[in-house]
């Protein structure tokens, strides 16, 4: 029923423990105020309506006046606190959630559908906020106003409240039951609304290709298969529910039956008054409610440990790729980084990407790598920075291991740009200083200017524009400039650029790399590159085929001896022209 999840996320209740004190206290003390109310109608009929004595009413008015008031005012604490504690509690399962994934290394995140981890940080987490806020006080509340109006039943007529006893069996045999079943129906729909979640991401981000393939119909075909199977999950979770509810509404009812037929004998015998009937009466309405909300908290439960489940599979995935016990900060490196028999296979795959990778870049040179398009160049770059630790072999900087040095400490050292320069829903400004907070505007400007993106002056707001997603619409080349000025800020000791100017004119490109080949001069950097004339940048090349490093040498080395390269500069130049 759920108590698996409350034992785990009770903890996070901790902070907000005076909030859940009064929250209980109130909760209590209500219950107390409800349960007198009974009580006094039972004296009203035994005392004064059967006396035929009016003016004795009012004093009995004006108690229950008052304890109505009480019980109002205490619910509405009650619900208030319980509402600030639990949205607390949420909002920090939300931020460790996160925290958490931004911890994950890329491979977690090259096997996740983003919709499945929207889902879970968004839908899951509210679930078990829900269940621990609402659904749990709830229950606590509904076992004591139980076990109290059992008691006061038992003192009112031990022989109903026996009667009443029976007819509870068969709802917790009930709740038994619903519990086995509720379980993998609350699953598959959350797993469900996970693959939903997943088409509306894909098509809104993916909105150009579809339009431009004009697969909008077939995405709609496909949103509606998964929205169906949804509904139709839903709907049989809502069959059980109801199945149980209508049990959980007749029971009482059948009880109450029995309770008017032996109970209206009692007062005709005179074994009971009548006051003491309705108040018996009184009490098995007061446990309407919570049957009522039985079958919810139910199935609120179920889901909530189901989402607890959910939520456990990522938050148990622990990263790989992280700073050793004992790792070394490196402050300033040389910026020597050499790769020993480097082998590497994605997480998960038996294919070797890359293997027998031997290459020593000294501080300072720039080393160019060239090769077919799926021939290893992005996985190759993204080893230096840690994005994928090797599967064989070692990449040292100045001599160290990568895995002996602590992780912000290498990343400090090196700056990237990616082939997709991803921006940011935010300023110019916060983009650029992402890696390097502590930049100031001096080397802001001066990687601008590297960058050759001085079109960030005639932006609306300059440095302060919204871009990404959300934000002003830059063009292809220009991300690409801003992600390589936000690399090349801060001057890091090595430069790790995949490909960083493919959407760049051939006019920009001469002039960045004109600008480029000024910052290079200082740093080790290891450059991606498609287009002949970026290799004048290089020192030294490395052709990459099949995963391994085929040639090693200058321009002018591989341009005589290697057919292969000459013929990839051949297609490429061509591809340029054209
Ligand atoms: N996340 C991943 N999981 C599994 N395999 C991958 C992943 N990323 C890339 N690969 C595979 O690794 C191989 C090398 O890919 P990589 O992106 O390194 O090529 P590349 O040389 O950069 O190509 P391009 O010139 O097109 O950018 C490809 O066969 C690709 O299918
Ligand atoms: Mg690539």
């Amino acid at each position: 029923m759920g108590f698996s999840v409350v034992r785990r996320y009770l903890p996070y209740l901790r902070p907000y423990w005076r909030l859940v004190a009064i929250s209980g206290g109130s909760g209590l003390a209500s219950l107390v105020a409800a349960t007198l109310i009974p009580l006094v109608i039972k004296a009203v009929i035994d005392g004064p309506v059967t006396h035929r004595r009016p003016g004795e009413l009012w004093p009995f008015l004006a108690l229950l006046l008052g304890l109505a008031a009480a019980e109002f005012g205490l619910t509405f604490a009650r619900r208030h606190t319980s509402g600030l504690a639990s949205f607390a509690m949420e909002a920090d399962m939300r931020n460790e959630f996160y925290a958490h994934l931004q911890g994950l290394q890329v491979s977690f995140h090259d096997n996740w559908q983003s919709g499945q981890l929207l889902s879970r940080c968004v839908a899951d987490i509210n679930t078990i906020r829900r269940y621990i806020g609402f659904g749990l006080v709830f229950m606590i509340v509904m076992v004591c106003t139980f076990l109290v109006v059992l008691a006061m039943l038992v003192r009112l007529d031990p022989l109903l409240a026996l009667v009443t006893g029976i007819a509870a069996v068969p709802v917790v045999w009930l709740g038994h039951r619903f519990h086995r079943e509720y379980r993998s129906i609350a699953r598959r729909v959350q797993d469900q609304q996970g693959d939903v979640t997943t088409v509306i991401e894909e098509s809104a981000t993916g909105v150009r290709i579809i339009k431009a393939f004009g697969r909008g119909s077939d995405m709609l075909r496909r949103f509606e298969k998964e929205a169906r199977a949804l509904r139709e999950l839903n709907l049989e979770s809502v069959r059980v529910r109801a199945g149980l509810w209508t049990l959980l509404v007749y029971i009482p009812n059948l009880n109450l039956a029995a309770i008017l037929l032996l109970g209206g004998y009692g007062v005709i015998q005179g074994q009971l008054t009548i006051g003491g009937l309705v108040a018996f009466i009184s009490y098995l309405f007061m446990l309407n409610g919570p049957m009522d909300a039985l079958g919810w908290i139910l199935s609120m439960g179920e889901e909530a440990r189901t989402a607890s489940d959910r939520l456990e599979e990522v938050l148990r995935t622990q990263s790989d790729i992280v700073s050793r016990p004992g790792a070394l900060r490196l402050e300033e490196s040389s910026g020597r980084i050499r790769f020993e028999g480097v082998g590497f296979r994605y997480p998960g795959s038996e294919e070797w990407i890359l293997r027998h990778v031997d290459l020593d870049l000294v501080p300072g040179e720039t080393l160019a790598i060239v090769g077919r398009t799926g021939s290893g160049k992005t996985t190759l770059a993204s080893l230096v920075p840690r994005l994928y630790d090797v599967s064989e072999g070692r990449i040292t900087l100045d001599g160290h291991d990568l895995r002996e040095l602590t992780l912000s400490s290498l990343r400090a050292q090196i700056g990237m740009a990616f082939e997709d320069p991803i921006l940011f829903s935010a300023s110019v400004r916060e983009n650029l200083l992402m890696g390097r907070p502590e930049a100031g505007e001096e080397q802001i400007r001066r990687a601008l200017a590297i960058a050759q993106a001085g079109f960030v002056d005639d932006l609306p707001w300059g440095l302060e524009t919204r871009v990404g997603e959300q934000g002003y619409s830059l063009s292809g080349g220009q991300r690409q400039r801003l992600a390589l000025a936000r690399a090349v800020l801060g001057s890091p000791r090595v430069l790790v650029l995949d490909d960083p100017l493919s959407s760049v004119d051939v006019h920009t490109e001469a002039l960045i790399e004109k600008a480029l080949a000024s910052v290079l001069r200082g740093v080790t950097a290891l450059l991606v590159v498609h287009r002949p004339s970026t290799l004048a940048l290089a020192d030294r090349v490395a052709l990459i085929e099949d995963g391994r490093v085929s040639a090693l040498g200058t321009h002018h080395q591989l341009l005589e001896e290697v057919p292969l390269y000459r013929a990839l500069l051949a297609q490429q130049a061509e591809e340029v022209a054209s």
